[in-house]
């Protein structure tokens, strides 16, 4: 499974690509937002132009989805195609990001212009990220209106079975894959969990012969990092912190203290000599 981060701070992109870790950099306008205010809150005047192109070319050899804003077809079209002429040219790496479906309201306008959207940016041949996925349906979709890449929101949907049933939780706590053992709401229409979203795209795309790739988004913790990799997802998008978390487990830290506390000055002396003589 590939690792994007889904951050727009210019350090954490430049930390995960010097990890070696980086194959992928997602963004949306809260998370610009975010980038934004940090910056500003340290007394920086920000040119979102010129910021932008830095963590484009930071990113360099890796895709980074920019967002559009707008919720109608003509509107996104234009805006994903003014993103991509203008930013794609500093490391021809962007990606255009889509909403599934970019109304405001249930009963509102342009269910469909979305999809219209992407096919429009896809027969151009521009990457397209098909975002805010909470259905297989739209998945499905998303795809076949040309997205290489459909982005189910794993915790959100998490987040929407809980306050379903009235429940108390941080942002962070595990969500059980295969579902709430109790409580009045156990699934969203047939889906019990954000993993098993993300399954039922992963499997719904392969069933129907679709090559887009699933991103799964709105990642909190480790346990679910490793599920969406269970259950098939191509890429997983994650929060800088949560990518740190990935490394922790309290027995490494114990062998960690264990093996510095164990080394004897011989062992100590091999590293020495080593380094005097590389120093030669
Ligand atoms: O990529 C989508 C992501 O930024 C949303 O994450 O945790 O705010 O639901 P979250």
């Amino acid at each position: 499974m590939k690792i994007f981060l889904d951050s727009a701070e210019l350090e954490h992109v430049e930390l995960a690509a010097s990890y070696g870790i980086l194959d992928g950099v997602t963004t949306n306008p809260s998370l610009i937002k975010k980038a934004v205010a940090s910056r500003q809150q340290r007394g920086e005047d920000v040119d979102l132009q010129a910021y932008l192109c830095r963590l484009l070319e930071k990113a360099a050899d890796v895709p980074v989805s920019l967002e559009v804003i707008g919720t109608r077809r003509q509107e996104m079209e234009k805006e994903g195609m003014l993103l991509f002429g203008r930013f794609n040219p500093v490391a021809d790496n962007v990606t255009i990001k889509v909403p599934v479906n970019p109304s405001l309201t249930e009963n509102g306008n342009g269910h469909y212009e979305g999809v219209e959207t992407i096919k429009a940016l896809a027969d151009r041949g521009i990457p397209v990220n098909c975002t805010l996925v909470f259905t297989p349906e739209q998945a499905l979709l998303g795809a076949k209106a040309g997205a290489s890449i459909v982005s189910p929101f794993a915790g959100r949907l998490d987040d929407y079975l809980r306050e379903q049933n009235q429940q108390d939780f941080a942002k962070e706590d595990y969500f059980p894959a295969d579902g709430l053992e109790q409580g009045n709401v156990r699934d969203d229409n047939g889906v019990v969990s954000g993993i098993d979203l993300v399954g039922q795209c992963v499997d719904i795309l392969a069933e129907s012969g679709l090559t887009a790739e699933v991103l799964a988004a709105s990642l909190r913790n480790p346990r679910q990092v490793r599920e969406a990799a269970l259950v098939g997802a191509q890429i997983a998008t994650l929060p800088f912190a949560v990518i740190s978390r990935l490394l922790v487990h309290p027995k490494t830290i114990e062998g960690m203290q264990g093996f510095t506390r164990d080394v004897v000055p011989e062992y100590a002396q091999l590293f020495e000599e080593k380094k005097v003589k590389s120093e030669e």
